[in-house]
């Protein structure tokens, strides 16, 4: 989320800033990569149950701690939340 944010890419809004509170961090994780993400805890599972447009491999962008073993992570997002196509 915070990569996203810093780099103004469109649909990020993550308002809350982190704090697992607004889900307007939602995306999808491409199906090759959801093992290396890991799953969405408990609380996230919760937060997702609210988001348009959710898919088995929805997550929390938020949620997800990036190190080098993400390089090259391909993460999409709802259409809903892309405005300036
Ligand atoms: S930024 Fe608010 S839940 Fe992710």
């Amino acid at each position: 989320m915070h990569g996203a944010v810093v780099n103004m890419v469109d649909g990020i809004l993550a308002e809350c800033g982190g704090a697992l509170t607004c889900a307007t961090c939602h995306c999808y994780i491409d199906d090759n990569w959801t093992e290396k993400t890991g799953l969405a805890t408990a609380h996230e599972k919760q937060k997702l149950k609210f988001v348009n447009q959710p898919k088995a491999n929805s997550r929390l962008s938020c949620q997800i701690t990036v190190d080098e073993s993400l390089d090259g992570l391909k993460v999409y997002l709802p259409e809903s939340q892309v405005w300036n196509r």
